[in-house]
């Protein structure tokens, strides 16, 4: 009779232990398999025709946490929702009757997904394939999701950023020309920031260096030319990165700067909590 209950007991233990494990491992791939296809379909809507729709809030997507935030290194951080969220599709789409794009997202492959043990967080590898010269462009990035499965913070880097897109430097000229017209055109009344084109063209010229697509995010004429395609979405908030102070934006930075705001990831819901 002892020796049966202690079987039994022995048999309830064992079978309990087992169900938490595979309860546990089930909820584990239940969510994961849920996390994969949001990033599946956020990079679905990268595509051609897509993209432009959502940031001209014509499609609604159910995949972004109204608190999101994010970086995208060399180019940026996004510390602001709206602008975390138009980062990711403002770049490399172009968007009908805005200023256009000179490498816009044509396909994209999901190389690699890993998912973080104890949170909603992910690690991608992603590559994008840009017309017109079919460039493939590498990003690294963990991904933060919150309770109800919504991206809530990025944290990004991209391979060989200058390598890929720095121009030969007797394009300068005519890019600052480029730019400046846009920002003339983009940047009016409470928006300007330059009293006339040759204000402009003077400034990026002689005030501030060209820099490179490694170092998107200084004091450089190079990020004014990121930024203003992002003017051209919303000039309000971005009309004065591509002014004289950089607005924040276009400022140099250290590299120790980037230490001091980097938990884009804080946001990630903790598995098995409520
Ligand atoms: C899209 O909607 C957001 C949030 O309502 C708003 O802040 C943004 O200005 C809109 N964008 C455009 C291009 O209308
Ligand atoms: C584009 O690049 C990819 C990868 O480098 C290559 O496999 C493909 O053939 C290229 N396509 C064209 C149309 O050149
Ligand atoms: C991010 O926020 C901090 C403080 O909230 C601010 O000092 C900084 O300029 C912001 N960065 C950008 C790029 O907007
Ligand atoms: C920003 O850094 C560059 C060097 O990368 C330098 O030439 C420039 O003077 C700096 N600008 C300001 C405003 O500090």
């Amino acid at each position: 009779m002892g020796k049966f209950f202690l079987f039994l007991l022995l048999v309830i233990i064992i079978s309990f232990t087992n169900s938490q494990c595979c309860h546990h491992q089930q909820e584990f791939d239940k969510t994961n398999k849920i996390l994969q296809q949001k990033i599946l379909t956020f990079l679905a809507t990268l595509q051609p025709g897509v993209c432009s729709n959502i940031i001209l809030n014509k499609t609604q997507t159910n995949l972004f946490s109204p608190n999101l935030i994010g970086r995208f290194l060399p180019q940026g951080t996004f510390n602001a929702s709206i602008q975390a969220f138009e980062y990711l599709y403002g770049i490399f789409c172009d968007i009908e009757g805005l200023l256009q794009r000179s490498n816009t997202v044509q396909s994209t492959e999901l190389r690699q997904i890993t998912f973080d043990q104890n949170k909603y967080i992910c690690g991608l590898e992603i590559i994008l394939n840009l017309a017109p010269n079919n460039l493939s462009l590498t990003c690294f990035a963990f991904v933060a999701f919150d309770r109800d499965n919504m991206i809530c913070g990025y944290d990004a880097q991209v391979r060989n950023n200058g390598l890929t897109f720095n121009d030969p430097p007797e394009t300068n000229v005519p890019l600052i020309e480029e730019v400046c017209q846009a920002v003339q055109e983009i940047c009016e009344g409470s928006n300007q920031q330059y009293s006339s084109l040759e204000v402009c063209i003077n400034f990026m010229t002689n005030q501030i260096p060209f820099g490179t697509y490694d170092q998107g995010d200084q004091n450089s004429v190079v990020c004014r030319t990121i930024h203003i395609k992002l003017a051209s979405i919303s000039p309000d908030i971005h009309c004065r990165h591509v002014g004289k102070t950089g607005g924040g934006a276009c400022t140099n930075k250290t590299s120790q700067s980037y230490y001091q705001d980097d938990n884009f990831m804080k946001c990630a819901h903790k598995r098995n909590e409520a």
